[in-house]
């Protein structure tokens, strides 16, 4: 789904209507150049922008590598446990919705489980909800009493996930909600020039204080800059102050300014090449805990999600909603802990590759690092029956690609390092002899070692078959 020509706002309206909708991994126009989420990237870099460029790809190194991040919604809506945005679509008073700080009471350290199974799952880095749109505080502010430790909690959650990340090795991202409906001038500072200074100068704060007090941080994930222009929000000053702060962080697009990455939604869009963009996606329909909602994706889906953003040089944030008391549901455990033992032995088909040019195949995913293509074969092929009269699909199950532009020069199974015999011309790469049942699941990794860069380009192909007459006998 595209978003050019759409407000932020009535984007996420029309996500909110339509139910969220993943690009399968078998859509090539996944891959072309698309719309950049949301912000202006055309205006011309201001000097505080030329000189985040200039560190970008050392800043951004650790991020490309790491490929695959856990995003976590956690908040009072939790304890709802209807969809994070209930306070807003379901017009709940404000004055009944904070009732709801006091009866949020996690469980000491939940945070230790979320960045275990992250660890386990092969995610690289956490992103966490400091503040969604509900306004509420994770952390130890001074500058409101609608917070954690002075709340229900009593305790620093943004401290407790800040350790815990830690702990596992992984880095740490905070997710800042913009929009804030709990805050007397969240709304009216579109209008009302001193609510607009007031509110501006309680966002910074907030920000600033985020980026002070727990160390180093290596994302800063802004989001909803409704009600107000990049301007207004003085989104140049905030971010500069970010780096000052911060120097070697990360932000994201959503402070009406480019920032580092572009963040497409539910959907897996490249950006233009050389810009680096990052899908983030639920694992059912929400992000905050809705108990209601079981529409899980399966693993097939995740890993062929995670590949199709790899193809494209992008990441993939994954998101948990765990429960008001900080436990994960048990769905989104297995799920994940299926996907971690699959990247344990195919993690170098994700991990470090870069974007390559490929078309489409609606049975595979296709990446790359360097000289090295990896097939991910999500649905294999066994034995067809047509290979009784066509000896192209002989000897045994064969893989065949169309229109691969380098010449190949060995290939083997990922999982068990099998070598892999093949045949190829200028029109396919056939690889042959593979057995019938796939050798994993659920995607089954070819690792193809070729001459020159892998690319894949059905078009290259067309002019060279040898056509036959119209009609045959
Ligand atoms: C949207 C939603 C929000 C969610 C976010 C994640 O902006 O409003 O609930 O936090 O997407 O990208």
């Amino acid at each position: 789904m595209k978003i050019d020509g759409f407000s932020r706002r009535s984007f996420l309206q029309h996500l909110g209507a339509t139910g969220a909708m993943a690009i399968s991994a078998s859509n090539a126009s996944a891959m072309g150049v698309g719309a950049i989420e949301g912000q202006a990237t055309n205006r011309p870099l201001s000097a505080a922008q030329k000189a985040q460029a200039a560190t970008r790809a050392q800043r951004m190194a650790w991020w490309h590598e790491a490929k695959f991040g856990m995003f976590i919604h956690w908040g009072l809506y939790s304890v709802l446990g209807q969809h994070e945005w209930a306070l807003e679509v379901e017009g709940v008073p404000i004055a009944q919705y904070e009732l709801m700080a006091k009866h949020f009471q996690p469980k000491p350290n939940a945070a230790r489980d979320w960045a275990k199974l992250a660890k386990r799952a092969g995610q690289k880095y956490m992103v966490m909800t400091t503040k969604h749109h509900e306004g509420f505080c994770h952390w130890d502010t001074k500058l409101t009493d609608y917070c954690a430790p002075k709340q229900g909690p009593g305790r620093d959650l943004v401290r407790e996930y800040v350790d815990a990340a830690r702990a596992e090795g992984l880095r740490v991202g905070f997710y800042y909600s913009l929009m804030d409906w709990h805050h007397p001038d969240g709304a009216r500072c579109k209008t009302d020039e001193e609510a607009r200074k007031s509110f501006v100068a309680y966002t910074h704060g907030l920000i600033r204080e985020l980026m002070t007090n727990y160390g180093k941080i290596d994302v800063l994930w802004y989001d909803v800059d409704w009600p107000l222009t990049a301007e207004q929000w003085e989104s140049e000053r905030m971010n500069q102050m970010v780096f000052e702060l911060q120097p070697e962080i990360i932000v994201n697009n959503r402070n009406g300014l480019p920032g580092d990455f572009s963040t497409p939604e539910q959907h897996i869009e490249a950006s233009e090449a050389g810009r680096a963009w990052e899908a983030c996606m639920t694992l059912n329909d929400s992000w905050g805990f809705n108990r209601g909602d079981d529409s899980w994706k399966s693993t097939k889906t995740v890993v062929s999600n995670l590949a199709t953003c790899a193809q494209g040089g992008g990441n993939y944030l994954l998101n948990i909603g765990p429960k008001p008391d900080g436990s994960v549901p048990s769905e989104t455990v297995e799920i994940l802990e299926t996907v971690g033992k699959w990247l344990d032995s195919n993690g170098k088909s994700i991990y470090g590759t870069e974007r390559g040019t490929f078309s489409w195949n609606s049975n595979a995913n296709y990446t790359r690092r360097g000289n090295t293509l990896y097939i991910l074969q999500n649905y294999w092929p066994g034995e067809t029956p047509a290979a009784a009269w066509l000896t192209y699909y002989q000897p045994g199950t064969v893989v065949a690609i169309g229109g691969l532009k380098a010449k190949v020069k060995s290939a083997r199974l990922l999982k068990t390092g099998q070598n892999v015999p093949f045949v190829q011309d200028e029109l396919s790469l056939r690889l042959t002899s593979l057995p019938a049942k796939a050798p994993d699941s659920p995607s089954t990794v070819i690792e193809v070692e070729c001459e020159g860069e892998p690319i894949v380009d059905h078009d290259s192909i067309r002019p060279l078959w040898q056509r036959q007459k119209v009609g045959i006998s």
